[in-house]
């Protein structure tokens, strides 16, 4: 599962850079990406898409960095954006406004007007209060917003719960038997013009059956919609396909949208312009992080081996009990003995832990990578303790690029204030 993050010479790369030098040069912790990682897990996608009409919005809070963000504006992607602030990423990278859809369900009434004015291309609404916000705000601006409302489709996507959202008691998206209702409301808003339907049903999907029992379930309502006398132009499929960290088999993203599509074309709906929101699964595994072992610490019934990276850089084991895989940097055969260890960071708190009872052979000093730490672990990180988050660096065949620099005190209290007098 990770071809461009491979040993050579008993060094492991991202693509033609040996991570050893890399870390010697720019220090730890490091999140190293490979571009061509990330344009190989969109072009998984382009195939599944080849010869429709399909737009591939990438899900920017999977990493929100300007640097990755323009691979994507580069290579014709759109964006799925939940906040103002992302917007503002988008268009700083190079991003077309026409190509953004914006997803949330607590849009504010400046974050609307924000979007209004760049030109997005839909709001993805989800709820129907927000319908009514969203439509106040446009007819003020002198504009109609292209929306989608997001219905639930109540299928178990089989994943944590904490990033499950497709079930009816999430606080996302409508309640499938209120959208049609919802829909006719909408079209009675003269601020709306809609365009399209979406859903999201989870992250980390490993399982092709919740996708298809959604497409069901929203190809119903695209029938009941249209049905009523209110076109719809695009399905907008969400995001979700999960990848492997642990010996996880998620389909192949062609091989989920060859069934997918079968699924479009033998219900009649293979002509509509169909839309995706994938974040993980375009930048996982593109990008690992660099620690090094600052201390090992033997005890009676556990080691801990404690890194120089933590929960602020890496919140998924705290937040989720995720898996990362943790891998040495060198392998050279130095002489010392494998143990098993917790592998935990310097933040004060015992759920700053990274992996658990792992199996390393380390000293003081070595370096380590934790691995498919491309998504969710920059754009999660934040300055617990005052540690400044990590710089970045993004590889492209034997090129280096900092797309990010270490951020300093300085720059963490640079909108502080002490109090005069
Ligand atoms: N579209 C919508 C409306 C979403 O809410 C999400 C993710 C996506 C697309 C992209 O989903 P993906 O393709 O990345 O699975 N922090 C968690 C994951 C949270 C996902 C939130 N929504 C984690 O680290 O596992």
């Amino acid at each position: 599962g990770h071809p461009f993050v491979a040993y050579r010479d008993k060094t492991l790369h991202v693509e033609d850079i040996a991570l050893d030098t890399l870390a010697a040069t720019h220090g730890t912790p490091l999140f190293v990406y490979s571009k061509a990682a990330m344009l190989a897990a969109l072009a998984a996608y382009q195939r599944g898409f080849a010869g429709r009409h399909a737009q591939i919005c990438y899900a920017m809070k999977a990493n929100s960095s300007l640097g990755v963000l323009q691979v994507f504006a580069r290579a014709g992607c759109g964006f799925d954006i939940v906040s103002g602030g992302e917007l503002d990423r988008v268009l700083a990278a190079g991003g077309e406004a026409g190509k953004i859809i914006f997803s949330g369900v607590g849009k504010t009434r400046a974050e609307m007007r924000q979007a209004l004015a760049a030109g997005i291309g839909c709001f993805n609404v989800e709820s129907e209060a927000e319908l009514d916000v969203l439509s106040e705000v446009a007819l003020a601006a002198g504009l109609r917003a292209p929306v989608s409302i997001r219905v639930n489709p109540n299928v178990d996507p089989k994943t944590h719960p904490y990033i499950s959202t497709g079930l009816k008691d999430n606080k996302f998206g409508v309640a499938h038997e209120d959208a049609l209702r919802i829909y006719q409301h909408a079209a009675s808003l003269k601020g709306l013009k809609i365009v399209g339907i979406d859903c999201h049903i989870g992250s980390q999907i490993t399982d092709t059956t919740p996708y298809l029992d959604a497409m069901d379930r929203v190809l119903d309502l695209v029938g009941a919609i249209e049905g009523a006398g209110i076109p719809l132009e695009h399905i907008d499929f969400g995001g979700g396909l999960g990848i492997n960290y642990n010996n996880d088999t998620p389909p192949e993203a062609d091989v989920l949208w060859q069934q997918l599509l079968a699924k479009l074309d033998a219900r009649g709906y293979g002509n509509k312009k169909l839309m995706i929101e994938p974040g993980r699964s375009l930048v996982g595994n593109a990008g690992v992080c660099l620690t090094e072992v600052l201390y090992v610490k033997p005890g009676e019934h556990k080691n801990f081996c404690i890194i120089d990276a933590a929960m602020n850089d890496l919140p998924r084991p705290a937040m989720y009990q995720a898996f990362h895989a943790i891998v040495p940097v060198l392998v050279n055969g130095k002489e010392t003995p494998a143990a098993t260890y917790d592998v935990v960071g310097p933040v004060c708190e015992s759920g700053d832990w990274i992996g658990r009872d792992r199996e390393l052979a380390v000293a003081a000093g070595d370096r380590l990578a934790v691995l498919s730490a491309g998504a969710y672990c920059m754009s999660m990180s934040s300055n617990y303790n005052t540690r400044g988050r990590a710089a970045e660096i993004l590889v492209d065949g034997a090129a280096v690029h900092l797309i990010r620099q270490r951020e300093s005190s300085q720059d963490q209290m640079r909108h502080e204030h002490l109090v005069a007098g």
